[in-house]
This record gives structure tokens, sequence and C-alpha cells, in this order.
């Protein structure tokens, strides 16, 4: 059953953004940061599957793990004090995108084209979405995918920062909302 109230302190904590801006690396020193658990929705897909994502992209299609992908995030996203990142695709299902804003605190992590082209060669092997992509097809995909991030709660720029310098803006920042619409 969905509890919808959940209190604001209580409310798990979802990361949105584009592939490989650093939502599991920052949601899990995150996590560390606030003594909660940590989930990470293709991890999970993974495990249920057997196979690494491109692989299920591969035998099984894009259809099959995007039906996995809702199910998953709507089960786990309507539990209390979790920290999660989502794929960068899920925001893409309104039904997803509308269930994350309904019942969890939604943050944005945002990064430059700039930089993020620098990280593409670490990336994209483990990306089925980015196979056989021209850069400029990639710009491109990188600009739409902006659109469907907008909606979120809290955003942040991750250019330049370390992982740790990012999760403590982001415990501070919530600590702060917390603290102001919440108070003790
Ligand atoms: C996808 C992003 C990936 C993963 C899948 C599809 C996308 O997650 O869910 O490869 O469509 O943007 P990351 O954002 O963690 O790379």
């Amino acid at each position: 059953m969905i509890n919808d109230r959940i209190s604001l302190r209580e409310k798990s904590i979802v990361f949105i953004g584009f592939m490989g801006v650093g939502k599991t690396a920052i949601g899990e020193s995150v996590a560390k940061k606030l003594y909660r658990d940590f989930i990470d929705i293709d991890k999970e897909i993974e495990k249920e599957f057997n196979m690494p994502v491109r692989e299920i992209f591969n035998s099984i299609g894009e259809k099959a793990f995007r039906e996995k992908e809702k199910s998953m995030i709507k089960d786990i996203c309507q539990q209390k004090l979790k920290i999660i990142s989502l794929g960068g695709g899920a925001f893409l299902q309104d039904e997803i995108r509308e269930f994350c804003l309904a019942h969890c605190i939604v943050f944005f992590l945002d990064i430059s084209w700039e930089s993020w082209k620098e990280r593409l060669n670490i990336i994209i092997d483990s990306r089925p979405v980015l196979q056989g992509l021209s850069l400029e097809e990639i710009e491109q995909l990188f600009y739409k995918r902006q659109g469907i991030y907008s909606a979120h709660h809290s955003k942040m720029g991750t250019d330049n920062l370390e992982i740790e310098e990012a999760a403590d803006y982001i415990v501070d920042s919530l600590k702060l909302a917390w603290d102001m619409y919440e108070p003790r």
C-alpha cells in the first residue's frame, strides 16, 4: 500500500540526470552521510534478469527493460528513507515521473555538455542507448533529455565538483529544507 503521509524528513530521495553524470557515486555518498540505504535501480534490474543492462537491451529488448524499470521504481520509490538512483531514461515514462514527484524528493544532477563529453569514452561501452550514435546525435539526445529532467524538486550543477563535495552540498541543502519546511 502506498503511504502518502510520509514526512518530508522521511521521504526517499531520488537522483535523476543524464547517463554518466554520477547519480550512483553521488547517491552512494549521500546515503552514507545520511545513514540510509542506497538503491541503484539499474543494478536491481540487472539482478532480476541476471545480466548487465547492455545484454538486457540486446537479448530481451528495451521494451522489457522499460517495463521492469517502471515496476521496480514504483515498488521501491514508495518506501521511505531510501536514497535511489534512476537510470537516465526512466523519467521518459510519464508514470515514473509522476510517481517519483508525488512520493519522493527528486534531485536533478545536472552537468554541462562540455564537461559531460569528456566522460564519453569511459561510459559508452556500458550504455546501449549511445551505441551507434555520432557525437552530434549524442549531443542532441543530451539536450532533448534536459527537458524531461526539468521536472524535479531540486537541481544541482556538478561541473568541477568532486563526488564528496557534491554529496556534502546535497546533504546540507536537504537539511536546510527539512528545518525550514518541517521544523522539529
Ligand atoms: C539509460 C540510462 C542507463 C540505463 C540504460 C538506459 C538511458 O542508466 O538505465 O542504459 O536511457 O538514459 P544510467 O543513467 O545510470 O547510465
